[in-house]
C-alpha cells in the first residue's frame, strides 16, 4: 500500500482546506517550479464556499468539492462524506491545510493525514488554537522561542504523533503578526519537505519517523 512514488506515477494528495489557502497556494507553486516532486493533488475539499482557497484551487485547475459540517445530521456523516470523496479520488495522503473542522479519521486513513500548526505542539494548540490566536497566546506566556508542527492527525484538534517541527526564536518587541510571519517562512519549507519523504519513502515512513520521535522524547533530530 505503501509505495514510492515517481514523477509519472505521483502520490496522489487531498488537500482540506477551510480559508485563505496560503498553504495550498504554496504547494502549488513548489509542484509548478519542480520543488516538490512525485505528487499530484488529486482533491481539493473545502469546509466553507466563499473563501480564497476555492479560488486559489479552482484558478489552478484542480478539483474541488465544497463539504460543509452544516450540511450534516452529525460529524460522523460529514467525516464520511470526506472519506468517500477522498477515496473516490484515489487520495493515498490526506494534508490538512488550514482545515479548522475536526474530521473523525476512519481507519483506512490512520497515518495517512497530516496536519500543520503554527506553534511547537504539544503547546499551544487544541480547539479555539487558530491563526493569531496561537501567536498571541505564544507571547502572552512570554516563550522564548516559537516554530510550527507537523503531524499525523487523530480524532482531536491538533494532535496525534509528531513528524516533525521547526524551531524560531522569538524576537524581542515581536507582535502577533510579526511573529505570525516568521513561522509561515518556517511552515511553507517544512510541510512541503515532509510531504517529499512521503512520496520518496513511501507513506509508511511518516509514522516511522513519528515513533523515532516519540522514542527520542520529543526532542528528535530538528528538522
Ligand atoms: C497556518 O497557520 C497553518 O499552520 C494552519 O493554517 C494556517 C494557514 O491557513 N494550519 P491557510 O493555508 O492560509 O488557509
Amino acid at each position: 500500500m505503501h509505495r514510492t512514488a515517481t514523477p509519472a506515477d505521483p502520490l496522489r494528495l487531498g488537500v482540506l482546506i477551510s480559508g485563505g489557502g496560503s498553504t495550498l497556494e504554496n504547494l502549488i507553486h513548489r509542484i509548478h517550479d519542480g520543488r516538490l516532486t512525485a505528487v499530484r493533488i488529486a482533491l481539493v475539499i473545502s469546509s466553507r464556499a466563499a473563501v480564497g482557497g476555492v479560488e486559489i484551487a479552482r484558478r489552478a485547475g484542480l478539483p474541488v468539492e465544497i463539504v460543509r459540517p452544516r450540511d450534516f445530521s452529525d460529524p460522523d456523516a460529514f467525516s464520511q462524506r470526506l472519506a468517500e470523496l477522498l477515496d473516490r479520488a484515489r487520495v493515498e495522503l490526506v494534508v490538512m491545510a488550514g482545515f479548522l473542522c475536526l474530521w473523525r479519521v476512519p481507519p483506512r486513513y490512520e497515518g495517512r493525514v497530516l496536519n500543520i500548526h503554527p506553534a511547537l505542539l504539544p503547546r499551544f494548540g487544541g480547539r479555539g488554537m487558530y491563526g493569531r490566536h496561537v501567536h498571541e497566546a505564544v507571547l502572552a506566556a512570554g516563550c522564548s522561542e516559537s516554530g510550527c508542527t507537523v503531524h499525523l492527525a487523530d480524532n482531536e484538534y491538533d494532535h496525534g504523533p509528531i513528524v516533525a517541527q521547526r524551531r524560531i526564536a522569538v524576537a524581542p518587541g515581536d507582535t502577533p503578526d510579526t511573529l505570525a510571519e516568521r513561522v509561515m517562512v518556517a511552515e511553507r519549507e517544512l510541510y512541503p519537505a515532509v510531504i517529499q519523504r512521503a512520496a520518496n519513502e513511501g507513506v509508511g515512513v511518516l509514522k516511522r519517523i513519528a515513533d523515532e520521535w516519540r522514542s527520542a522524547g520529543g526532542e528528535p533530530e530538528r528538522r
